[in-house]
Order: structure tokens, then C-alpha cells, then sequence
């Protein structure tokens, strides 16, 4: 029986190394399947890379390496991304490891021997683009053969190839697609993948002669199969699809495929057709987010736009950084990423939005109690802040499960932003200035430590590294990766007495 929420990225080609256009659907898978964490969910979290097909082939050539060489190199430029981006994913996949190719050839054989003739052998002719490791017709290419996307030449190929029969899978998918209505999200992807569908789909061929970067065919071992039917299996492989039958039926159907939108109709046609095929239930949900841009294009490496996420690193920290792309850029929409509006919101939402008031009340908390968490007899001092942590964790745990990543943020932000306000407009400073105020004072800074400590959790997920600093100064003696939502968040877990301590400051000024 299926019990646990499995979420993936794509698998990169790591051809090159990342750029943070990579990184941005990594850091949203991450969020994600943290956010099911904190839920109690257990989860499991998929990453790797795509490791095989002519265009890794022809980088390892252009490095003078052979394929498995190369990849071996590169691997751990990826991982080193991951690991410096508090990426925590449970599993990790090569395309190039053994069980990989075990389901590769599981996978081709159930189609083979699902008795409809679903794989047949043909010839192909058309045009390839390597970058996007697929065929295009005569019209979807721009002016003087370019690839739509990469707007570099295509090649013309030929090949006999064996051929997967889509076009038989016209009904089923859209069948699929009515009965599952948040099946593919964004709404607007769904419709582009419904208007596929009503235009017709054509059968593609899955197999290459040409080359031998790849995993043999079962039945036909001068054929190598396609390197997309190769990399969409990884999903299944690493569920235990052919290697472990009660892992594979705890995991799958996977909860959520997150992937950028130019890779859509490999994940919401190819995909769900091929397991349809093999008699495996398709993904619960393809989510498809935009692209970063610059200069109103797609960043990427073959237009030298490419920004290695370690420069952004080294600057802003991993806190800042995870927060900047989720927060600045609506989550699913394309979004340009800019220096400024990083430094910018860093030092707005963060050093002097949540950092100033973590900083003010621990400093209040030590000047006035010690450091010791005052009780609050006056709960009238608390204003609104109780009724609007429940509000805002309520608005945010519906907005993160519709992975409205960027709006679960803002609202978040609100309580940030009120909590600030409150203490300019109750003036503890003030109060601790005269004498007898000491219910009030207590009663006011208990109401601000509440508040911190509840956005420690509600931040865990986006920035794990400072919720961990900022729980550590709370002085909270349960640790914070034990919390859960929505037990976590409720008014008055906070016990007096706690030792707090002010730290350094949570989030660093970036000078403009
Ligand atoms: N290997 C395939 C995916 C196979 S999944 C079974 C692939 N790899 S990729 O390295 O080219 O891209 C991986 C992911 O990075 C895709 O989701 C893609 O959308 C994302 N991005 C690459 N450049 C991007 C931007 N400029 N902006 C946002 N995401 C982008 O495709």
C-alpha cells in the first residue's frame, strides 16, 4: 500500500556543470519535500543525473575522455551543488549504475510483451537537435533549421529504429487527464498538454544504432535505447520497479514530478504512455515551473548565460539564495533573476525583516530578563499575534501543498512584517524603562519569543540553516527537525524559563 509522499526532480545532464537555473528546480523539490517532512509525511526525495546519450557522448569527445570517464568526473560537481544548497534528498540516481539499467530493460521488455505491438521496428528520418536530445518536423523549427529552443542547427538523421506507439494512447491519456484534473499543474500546462493531445499524437522511436552510449535493448542489443525512454525510467528504477516489489508499491505512484516546463511532454505524454504500456499507473502530478531568465531568454550554458550557483553562494549564503528564488520569482511563472533584487530583498525581507526582529527581542530578552523567557500573565498583550501565527501557518500549509511556493512565503512575510510592527507600537523599550511594568513587559516580549519561535518552524523547510540558528538562540531544548506542523505552531509552546541567548545575526547586511 502506497504511504509515502515520493517527490523527484529531473535528472540533469550533467554534460556541463549546474547553472542556477538547474538549481532552482532542485531548491523547490527540496522545500517541497521538506514542508512533507515537517508534516509527519514520510517522504523520499529523488535527484541524479542523466548521465547517458549522444549529447553526453559528444562532451566527453570534446574533452577528449571516454563517456563513463567524464561522468564520473562531473558527478560530484553536481553533488557539491546540492550539498552547499542544503539539498536533502533521500535517494540519488545515476543512469549509468547497474540496477538502473536492470529497469531500463524491464521496462522495454513489459512493452515489448504486452501483446498490442507497442514497440515495432521502422525507420526514422528527421531532424535531431542534440541539446534537447530530440526530433523535430520541417515546421516546428525556426528560420534556416534551427532547434525552436536552442536556436542552433539540427541535424538531419536517419535510422532504422524501434518505435514506441504513442498514437495508440490518444484516449487513455485524455481519459487519464479528465479523471485527474491536477494531474499537471500549473492550469496552463495542463491545457498545453490537452492541446497536444487533440492535435494528435505520433509514435517515437525509442531505440539508436547510431551510437553506443547507452542501455542495450533486451531483445536487440545492437540497439541502444532512446536516452529520454532512459532517463523518465529512472523514476520507477529508484522506487524499486525492478529491484524491490514492496518498496515499489510504498512509493508509487510518485506524488509529484517537478520539472521545468520545456520538458513537459516527455513527463505528461511520453511518460505516463510508456507506464500505461508496462501495465504501471502513471504520476500522480507533473508540476511544471518556469524558466529564469536573462535578458527576457532562458538561461543556459549554450548561450553562455549560465550563472554557477556557487558565485550566488559565496555572496548572498545559502539562506538568502533559497529564499531569493522561491520568494522573488511567482512560483511556476517565468522570472527573471537580477544581482539587485537579490541584495534587495536579502536585506528587506531578511536582515531587516526577520533578522532585526529576532536580534530586538533576544537583545530584550537579555537586558531585561536575563535571557530568560518571561511568563505572560496579561495575555491580552499578545494583540493579535495568537490568532494570526494560526492564521498564517493555516494559509501557508494549503498554499505549500499547492506548492505555491512564492504566496506561502508572502504570507509568512505577514507575520514577520506584524511582529515588527507590534513591537514599535507596544514600545517594551519604553516600558522597561519605568518601573512596575514588569506583567506587561513579560507579557509582550513572551508574545514576540512565541512568534519567533513559530516562524522558526514555518521557515524550516525554505532556509533549514537559519531556523536551526534562530531555534538555537530560542534556546529550545527539543530540536527543531522533531517539530511537526500543525502541533508545532500552536499559541504558548514557548516555556518560561528558557534560556535564550543572542547570537550573531541571523542574516548579514549586503551593502547595495
Ligand atoms: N536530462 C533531462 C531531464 C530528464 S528527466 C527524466 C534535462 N536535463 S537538463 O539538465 O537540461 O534540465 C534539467 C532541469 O533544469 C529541467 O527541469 C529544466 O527545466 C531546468 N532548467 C534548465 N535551465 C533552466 C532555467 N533557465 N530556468 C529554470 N529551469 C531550467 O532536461
Amino acid at each position: 500500500m502506497k504511504d509515502t509522499f515520493y517527490i523527484t526532480t529531473p535528472i540533469y545532464y550533467p554534460n556541463d556543470v549546474p547553472h542556477i537555473g538547474h538549481a532552482y528546480d532542485a531548491v523547490a523539490a527540496d522545500v517541497v519535500a521538506r514542508y512533507h517532512r515537517l508534516r509527519g509525511d514520510r517522504v523520499i526525495h529523488l535527484t541524479g543525473v542523466d548521465e547517458h546519450g549522444l549529447k553526453l557522448q559528444r562532451a566527453a569527445e570534446a574533452a577528449g575522455k571516454d563517456p563513463q570517464t567524464w561522468v564520473d568526473e562531473m558527478d560530484p560537481r553536481w553533488r557539491e551543488v546540492w550539498a552547499r544548497l542544503d539539498i536533502a534528498y533521500d535517494h540519488y540516481i545515476r543512469t549509468t549504475e547497474e540496477r538502473h539499467a536492470r529497469a531500463v530493460q524491464k521496462i522495454l521488455q513489459d512493452v515489448y510483451d504486452n501483446g498490442r505491438d507497442d514497440i515495432y521496428l521502422g525507420t526514422y528520418e528527421g531532424w535531431y537537435c542534440v541539446a534537447c536530445e530530440a526530433y523535430y518536423t520541417q515546421d516546428e523549427l525556426l528560420e534556416g533549421n534551427l532547434c525552436p529552443l536552442h536556436e542552433r542547427p539540427v541535424e538531419r538523421m536517419s535510422e532504422e529504429n524501434y518505435f514506441f506507439r504513442l498514437s495508440a494512447y490518444s484516449d487513455r491519456l485524455l481519459d487519464h487527464y479528465n479523471r485527474n484534473p491536477k494531474a499537471v499543474q500549473p492550469e496552463v500546462r495542463r491545457n498545453e498538454v490537452l492541446s497536444t493531445i487533440w492535435a494528435g499524437l505520433q509514435d517515437f522511436s525509442i531505440s539508436r544504432t547510431s551510437f553506443r552510449w547507452g542501455v542495450p535493448l533486451p531483445w536487440d542489443p545492437a540497439h541502444i535505447c532512446y536516452v529520454w525512454f532512459d532517463a523518465l525510467t529512472n523514476y520507477i528504477t529508484a522506487a524499486g520497479y525492478a529491484s524491490d516489489p514492496e518498496m515499489f508499491a510504498r512509493v508509487w505512484p510518485a506524488d509529484i514530478h517537478l520539472i521545468g516546463k520545456d520538458i513537459l511532454r516527455f513527463h505528461a505524454i511520453y511518460w505516463p504512455a510508456m507506464l500505461m504500456a508496462a501495465g504501471v499507473e502513471p504520476p500522480l502530478q507533473v508540476w511544471a515551473h518556469g524558466w529564469l531568465l536573462v535578458g527576457g531568454e532562458k538561461m543556459s550554458k549554450t548561450k553562455a548565460t549560465g550563472i554557477h550557483p556557487f558565485t550566488l553562494l559565496d555572496h548572498f549564503g545559502v539562506d538568502a539564495y533559497r529564499y531569493y528564488f522561491m520568494r522573488e520569482i511567482q512560483f511556476g511563472q517565468d522570472g527573471s533573476f537580477s544581482w539587485e533584487s537579490m541584495v534587495e530583498r536579502s536585506n528587506a525581507d531578511l536582515a531587516n525583516g526577520l533578522g532585526n526582529l529576532a536580534s530586538r527581542v533576544l537583545a530584550m530578552l537579555g537586558s531585561y530578563f536575563d535571557g530568560l523567557v518571561p511568563d505572560a500573565p496579561l495575555a491580552e498583550e499578545a494583540s493579535d499575534l495568537p490568532a494570526l501565527a494560526d492564521g498564517v501557518a493555516r494559509r501557508y500549509d494549503a498554499a505549500m501543498l499547492e506548492l505555491g511556493l512564492t504566496s506561502g512565503l508572502a504570507t509568512v512575510w505577514e507575520l514577520v512584517g506584524r511582529a515588527n510592527q507590534y513591537l514599535v507600537e507596544k514600545q517594551p523599550w519604553a516600558l522597561a524603562k519605568e518601573p512596575g511594568n514588569q506583567d506587561r513587559l513579560g507579557s509582550i516580549l513572551y508574545a514576540a519569543a512565541e512568534t519567533l519561535r513559530i516562524l522558526a518552524v514555518l521557515i524550516s523547510p525554505i532556509m533549514p540553516g537559519a531556523a536551526a540558528r534562530l531555534w538555537e538562540q530560542l534556546g529550545i531544548p527539543e530540536p527543531l527537525v522533531a517539530q511537526r506542523v500543525p502541533s508545532a505552531t500552536r499559541w504558548g509552546l514557548l516555556e518560561p524559563g528558557t534560556k535564550t541567548r543572542k547570537g550573531d545575526a541571523l542574516f548579514p547586511r549586503l551593502d547595495e
